[in-house]
């Protein structure tokens, strides 16, 4: 399996998702700042990778803390989770690891642990955040596999991948996991303009893993709707309030749209990590404005002309009224999602 991100011999060690599919390129993080940067700028990616990544850096700051005393140490560890905080908005699964780590750290204080044992259990919280990613995503692969028929022609939109999760992935679990069941499926991956991880991150993946893919642009997927060309949607998500309004890659909205204009059902894979019942519904959920540069370049090539305004929302929301059902590592939930996402996240 795809290695996305690794903890290393103290240092934080992640495959480099700008330069994709071109060059295999491997970043070593030796800091918590450098963390925060590759969260920033895209060198990782994708809510739950995102989590991973902000719980591996607050667990490499901690160890490498000079602190002497344990105010010291808890006023850097606070620091380290608003530096991890402060890097992207959307993805609710950061915001969950950091406070996963808050509590490991709350309870390693409140239980006396010295600096040195607090460094241990953040590392141990840090990588059981990891590897319970990867278990959830091949138990939500198993779940939404159910819902695949054989020789199904799936669309799907960004990257909800391997290189997304920390292994597997979310939506493309979904398809790994039918592909496994022997079921033949094949793949519609939208380009996803601006950042281009569904032409780039999606395809490089499935076609290591020998899926049958296809990658149209994003103005596509109507016209091949309408031609009876696809059987199902299914993508990721970062953010999926308590409605079942759902955060994920722009474009994702227009997608389910038009997947409901055709009759096609339109599934969200997500982890329960991903599910925020404190935001009532979508309109809560803070949406990212990343650089313009993501729009009007393509790599060094400038497209649009000076003078021109830009936007670039990383994300939109997809009112729950479009979702056929969203996949978690505990089952399906199913409209009225209100109660269905409150049952399945009450089941601890
Ligand atoms: O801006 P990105 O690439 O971090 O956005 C990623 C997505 O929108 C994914 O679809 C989402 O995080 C689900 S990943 C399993």
């Amino acid at each position: 399996m795809l290695p996305t991100i690794e903890w290393q011999d103290g240092a934080i060690v992640m495959i480099d998702q700008r330069r994709l599919p071109a060059a295999e390129v491997w970043v070593r993080c030796r800091t918590a700042p450098e963390v925060a940067r590759a969260i920033k700028t895209m060198v990782i990616r994708g809510a739950p990778a995102i989590g991973v990544a902000a719980a591996m850096g607050i667990a490499l700051a901690m160890r490498r803390s000079q602190a002497t005393g344990t105010r010291q140490f808890a006023t850097e560890f606070q620091k380290t989770c608003d530096l991890m905080a402060g890097t992207r908005p959307t993805a609710v699964n950061l915001f969950w690891a950091i406070e996963r780590m808050k509590r490991a750290f709350a309870a390693a204080v409140q239980g006396g642990a010295s600096a040195g044992e607090i460094r241990g259990r953040l590392e141990v919280e840090a990588k059981a955040i990891h590897d319970e990613d990867v278990a959830s995503c091949r138990a939500m692969g198993r779940v939404g596999a159910a819902f695949v028929p054989d020789g199904a022609r799936i669309l799907t939109h960004c990257n909800a991948g391997a290189l997304a999760t920390a292994g597997y992935g979310t939506a493309l679990g979904v398809i790994r996991a039918a592909a496994e069941a022997g079921k033949r499926v094949s793949v519609l991956a939208d380009e996803t303009r601006p950042f281009l991880q569904g032409a780039r991150l999606t395809a490089w993946e499935l076609v290591r893993d020998g899926i049958d893919t296809t990658v149209i642009t994003d103005n596509m997927a109507g016209a091949l709707m309408r031609q009876g060309l696809v059987d199902l949607v299914v993508v990721g998500a970062d953010r999926i309030a308590a409605n079942g309004d759902v955060a994920n890659k722009i474009g994702t909205y227009s997608v389910a749209v038009l997947a409901r204009a055709h009759g096609i059902p339109f599934y969200v894979a997500a982890p329960l990590s991903t599910i925020d019942l404190a935001t009532p519904d979508g309109a809560g959920i803070p949406i990212e404005e990343r650089p313009s540069r993501e729009v009007t370049h393509v790599g060094p090539s400038r497209l649009t002309p000076e003078g021109a305004k830009i936007r670039n929302p990383a994300f939109d929301v997809t009112p729950n009224e479009y979702v056929s059902a969203i996949f978690t590592e505990r089952g399906a939930c199913t409209p009225p999602f209100g109660e269905s996402l409150r049952k399945i996240v009450s089941q601890d």
